[in-house]
């Protein structure tokens, strides 16, 4: 479960930002979804909370499953108070926040639901002042995004009400494609009815601050950025480790895969952000621009070596805290013969000035030992090894590891002197906790952070077209690779391990060995 910290560090969150968005209304389309309840849902609290939300702001939800408008307000309070700790003075606050929510029963497949919403947006501009301003957001499975898109289109709610005056944004969920040509066919879709920049396609990792925080750190500080290069740097990890297994979504993973799910989109943010060169203004458009230019110099990976550049495993029966846990074979909705991965180890390497022949590791895995997502910026060596004569016989090169999550924060590495009459050397740890720092966790989801960009028309978190494309093209080949291979190559772990041994045989061929999480 997560925590809502107390009313006074929403406070002071709203008094550092002050920024409140015009009045709108935001369509959601997937209201009784799993999404909506444990994300979309207590990130509008938060806002609301916090006095981030405009007057007038209002919901309207669209599912196919029946609700009134009071059943579906009950749904939301039930999981605001579901998935976020509120102190008892809450309550009155939660109620009080539904109250402009109404609900859209039908199947998104049917035109009069459209003409229901029209109807109902233009009396929200009447009654709640939303003025024309809208925001829908696809909460749906992807096989909805064009449906939803060419109804929104003849219905004439994908152009802002008044040109100029109003806007229209619309909200994409991930994944966004399932390969290059099936991104590319729905980009196709989106953009003939939206145009670019009313488009957000949302990658919430964005959202996280220890991953804003890594352009502040690179870019904000005058110390890192001289050594962040190929002549300093030996390698970069960048891990996203889940304890879940593939719970209830068995016939989504089937059909995804965790490269699909993981590396194409948040593990390659995170890469893009570690390595992109300075943006030369802090705007929208730089910082794409930046991420586009270094995944357009990502090499791309070698089929006829493709052992020395990635490892695909899969679950198996395994054991934590007592409990026995299924293979993934074995998960409601997968194949008893599924050659799925739902773990990938992949090596990539940059080609331009800053990054050549610099090793990025990446690896994501389900049903590892914990939850936890951490780049770590392996330092070379120091050149000469000076205390030899006292006995140490090697020193650990230093590292930088950003905790993206749970624990969000940094820690360097570097060696020291234990203290005493002898010259022992010891690696220590200099640490930066948000919570120590700020006297506040960040906000719950990350979805806080980009509805309110995304209603204040801030695309900067989100991911452009261009980004997209290249990070399929990256990764296409060896998914249709894989997929040609079936189980040849497939390796297998147990549940609540740290992956196959293959992955370890992985990088301890290039001399190294994964950092410990
Ligand atoms: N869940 C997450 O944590 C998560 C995280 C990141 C991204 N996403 C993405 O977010 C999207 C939604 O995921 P989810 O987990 O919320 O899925 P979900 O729980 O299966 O919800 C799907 C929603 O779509 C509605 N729907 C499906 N077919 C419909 C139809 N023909 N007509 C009207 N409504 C229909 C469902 O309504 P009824 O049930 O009422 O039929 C439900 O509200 C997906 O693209 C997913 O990849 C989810």
């Amino acid at each position: 479960m997560t925590k809502l910290k107390e009313a006074t560090h929403v406070q002071a969150e709203k008094s550092a930002e002050h920024r409140v968005p015009a009045p709108c209304a935001m369509v959601i389309f997937g209201a009784s979804g799993d999404l909506t309840e444990r994300k979309l849902v207590p990130a509008l609290y938060y806002l609301s909370r916090a006095g981030l939300l405009p007057d007038g702001f209002s919901v309207i939800g669209c599912a196919k499953t029946q609700y009134t408008d009071e059943s579906f307000r009950d749904k939301m309070q039930k999981a605001v108070k579901k998935y976020l700790d509120l102190p008892d003075s809450d309550h009155e606050a939660v109620n009080a926040f539904t109250r402009d929510v109404h609900y859209i029963s039908d199947d998104f497949g049917d035109a009069k639901a459209y003409d229901q919403l029209k109807k109902l947006l233009d009396q929200l501009d009447q009654q709640r002042g939303t003025s024309g301003n809208r925001l829908f957001y696809l909460a749906t499975p992807p096989s909805f995004f064009p449906v939803i898109v060419n109804h929104l289109g003849a219905v004439g709610l994908a152009e802002p009400k008044e040109q100029n005056k109003t806007w229209t944004r619309i909200v994409i969920e991930k994944p966004f494609g399932r390969d290059l040509q099936s991104a590319r066919e729905l980009n196709q879709a989106v953009t003939s009815v939206f145009k670019e920049d009313q488009i957000y396609r949302i990658d919430h990792y964005l959202g996280k601050e220890t991953v804003q925080n890594l352009l502040v750190f690179r870019f904000g500080n005058g110390i890192f950025e001289p050594f962040w290069n190929r002549r300093y740097i030996d390698h970069v990890q960048i891990a996203v480790a889940e304890e879940i297994g593939v719970e209830n979504r068995g016939a989504y993973y089937e059909e995804a895969g965790l490269v699909r799910d993981m590396i194409q989109n948040h593990v390659l943010s995170l890469l893009s952000l570690i390595t992109m060169e300075p943006p030369a203004i802090f705007d929208a458009r730089a910082v794409r621009d930046e991420k586009a230019k270094v995944m357009r110099a990502i090499r791309p990976i070698p089929l006829d070596r493709l052992s020395e550049y990635a490892v695909r495993g899969q679950y198996v029966e395994g054991w934590t805290d007592g409990n026995k846990l299924p293979a993934y074979r074995s998960e409601p909705k997968v194949s008893p013969q599924s050659t799925t991965e739902t773990y990938a180890a992949l090596k990539l390497f940059i080609d331009n000035w800053r990054w050549a022949d610099v090793p990025f590791y990446l690896r994501s895995g389900k049903r590892l030992p914990k939850r936890i997502s951490e780049i770590t910026i392996k330092f070379r060596r120091a050149p000469h090894l000076l205390f030899k004569g006292t006995g140490t016989t090697s020193i650990e090169p230093n590292h930088l590891s950003i905790h993206i999550q749970p624990d969000e924060g940094m820690s360097l590495m570097f060696n020291a002197k234990i203290p005493g009459t002898t010259m022992q050397i010891r690696p220590v740890t200099m640490e930066f906790h948000y919570e120590d720092a700020f006297g506040q966790t960040p906000p719950t989801t990350a979805y806080e952070t980009l509805l309110l960009d995304c209603m204040l028309g801030d695309p900067m978190l989100f991911t452009r077209d261009d980004f997209v494309d290249l990070a399929w093209e990256v990764l296409t080949p060896l998914l249709n690779r894989w997929k040609e291979d079936g189980k040849k190559g497939l390796s297998f772990y147990e549940s609540g391990t740290w992956g196959p041994p293959e992955a370890d045989a992985f990088i301890e061929r290039d001399g190294r060995k994964w950092q410990e999480l």
